[in-house]
């Protein structure tokens, strides 16, 4: 038997930020017609690697060679040069251009004078051959976060890139997306490219990865084939100790109604939604992306305006106009778009966990520092924020961190309801494990949890009560522990309401 030899190979790679050892002494290698998941806690150096094998951090020490030759990227374009193309944890593209433009940014056919029509009819082959199912003159806003991901693969597919990233890329995905990517990845594999998948979700890890490397604070800590190990391996290998998944349910007694939704309507997105949460009660808003459970949440909070329904809060009608009104009526949501609406990158740590609740930290008309600092740091820790200090800048933290600060600054406001949108999406295991421990703990502090989750087990590990969201409307009501045939408490009368099937035949 020969050897096969690998496409690319990282050896002993470092990168050090100040504080921080991202990385120290890496190396492995990718293989041609393989996928190898690149997997780690928050903040373990995924992230890292990325950019710095596309050019965009360059390394301190060590080497990367692509098939067998050293390589040394100063900037993304060397990368690019040498076959190596990612899709990023946060998309880098021209929203206002269309996917034709997109796809070639950088590199028009016909060099300097662009032949549009050229152009064009390349960027539509490429598309047809992954199957896409939307057109080359698309502006490229119009689509959705998955055909973005199909932009970012023709566009790799147009430079006949040979080794491919993916950073988490499911995170925002439904279902159906998710098996249409992995159906481009099986493409992408019988056409002999190496392909880097990194998720937090181990049954897409064990679903699509031939091999796995695990980092652990910036240290390869294990690698071998997936087929080799278990999901409780890998998770003892990622986080360096077992981590319990189990959701001990809370026995938490109800307290007086707190909210209350009462056909709640917009003109596209959702209708009449309603529904009641009582003090210390967990409600979960199940359903396929794309069935109104944010919208719905995001039009409570003020962030939308609904043309039809009331919002009481302790029996009291709201009028909420923005978020700011919601937010004085004790409501926080915290948005499942972080990035684009919760976080602010330029700010430190503590600025971004304290912006929502200032004003409980004005002491004699003075703004402290100290009682900022001080909830920043227990908010901060109990989420188990990485981070080299608490001043250090968002953007500085890796995407798993970034969210858990967003997390924490709108439990700083101390509210009465709390809206979760997919609070756990891109945290690894532990961190996981500490989130749900935390939402079972904020209950019994007294607070209301609207839980929005697409992940069964999170919903019904925590919920006392699962709404299930359908096409904009009401589905199906469950009740944790009761209930039979097509209402009863499990995954499969659940997930089949979501579906939208109709209850005969979901009782069938
Ligand atoms: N530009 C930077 N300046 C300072 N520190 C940085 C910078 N980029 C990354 N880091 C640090 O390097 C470490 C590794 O981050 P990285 O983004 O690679 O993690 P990750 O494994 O991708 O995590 P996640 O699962 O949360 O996305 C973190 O401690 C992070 O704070
Ligand atoms: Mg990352």
């Amino acid at each position: 038997m020969t050897e096969i030899s690998p496409i690319l190979a990282l050896a002993n790679v470092s990168k050090s930020f100040p504080g921080v050892r991202a990385l120290n002494d890496v190396s492995f290698s990718l293989y041609p017609g393989e996928v190898t998941a690149l997997i780690g806690e928050n903040g373990a150096g995924k992230s890292t690697i990325v950019k710095i094998l596309t050019g965009i951090y360059i390394p301190d020490g060590g080497e990367i060679r692509v098939n067998g030759a050293t390589q040394h990227f100063s900037s993304p374009r060397d990368s690019w040069g040498a076959g190596i193309a990612a899709i990023h944890q946060e998309t880098v593209m021209f929203d206002e251009l269309s996917v034709a433009e997109n796809i070639f940014m950088g590199h028009m056919p016909g060099g300097h004078l662009i032949d549009w029509r050229d152009t064009k009819a390349k960027a539509r082959a490429l598309l047809a051959s992954i199957e896409a199912d939307f057109d080359a003159d698309a502006k490229l806003k119009t689509l959705s976060v998955a055909q973005k991901h199909m932009v970012e693969i023709t566009r790799a597919l147009s430079h006949d890139a040979n080794v491919i990233i993916m950073d988490e890329p499911t995170a925002s995905l439904s279902r159906h997306e998710i098996d249409e990517l992995f159906r481009i990845v099986a493409q992408l594999k019988a056409e002999g490219r190496a392909i880097i998948f990194i998720s937090h979700k181990f049954d897409e890890i064990f679903r699509l990865s031939d091999r796995f490397v695990c980092l652990r604070d910036g240290e390869k800590v294990g690698e071998g084939m997936t087929s080799d190990v278990s999901e409780p391996d890998l998770v003892r290998m990622m986080v360096g100790r077992p981590v319990d998944q189990v959701f001990p349910k809370r026995d938490i007694p109800l307290g007086p109604t707190v909210l209350e939704i009462d056909g709640l309507s917009n003109a596209t997105e959702f209708a009449d939604v309603s529904l009641k949460l009582r003090k210390g009660e967990i409600l979960g808003l199940y359903g396929l992306v794309g069935a109104g459970r944010s919208e719905a949440m995001q039009a409570v909070f003020g962030m939308s305006k609904p043309t039809a329904g009331r919002v009481k809060m302790n029996g009291q009608e709201l009028t909420i106009h923005e978020p700011i009104d919601a937010i004085h009526a004790g409501i926080s949501y915290v948005p499942e778009d972080r990035q684009e609406q919760g976080a602010f990158l330029p700010l430190g740590i503590r600025e971004n966990i304290t912006m929502a609740s200032l004003s409980t930290h004005v002491r004699n008309f003075l703004l402290s520092r100290r009682s900022e600092q001080s909830a920043a740091r227990a908010l901060g820790g109990r989420l188990s924020v990485k981070a080299a200090h608490w001043e250090q800048s968002l953007g500085e933290l890796s995407g798993g961190n970034q969210q858990k600060v967003v997390i924490a600054k709108w439990l700083a406001t101390k509210p009465k309801l709390i809206i979760l949108d997919e609070p756990t999406k891109g945290i690894d295991v532990g961190s996981k494990a500490a989130v749900h421990d935390f939402i079972g703990e904020l209950a019994e502090d007294g607070l209301a949890v609207i839980l929005i989750s697409s992940e069964l087990p999170e919903i019904m590990g925590l919920s006392d009560r699962v709404i299930v969201m359908h096409e904009g409307r009401i589905a199906a009501r469950f009740e944790r522990g009761v209930g039979t045939g097509a209402l009863a408490w499990s995954a499969e009368a659940i997930v089949a309401a979501a579906t939208g099937a109709p209850i005969e035949e979901r009782a069938a």
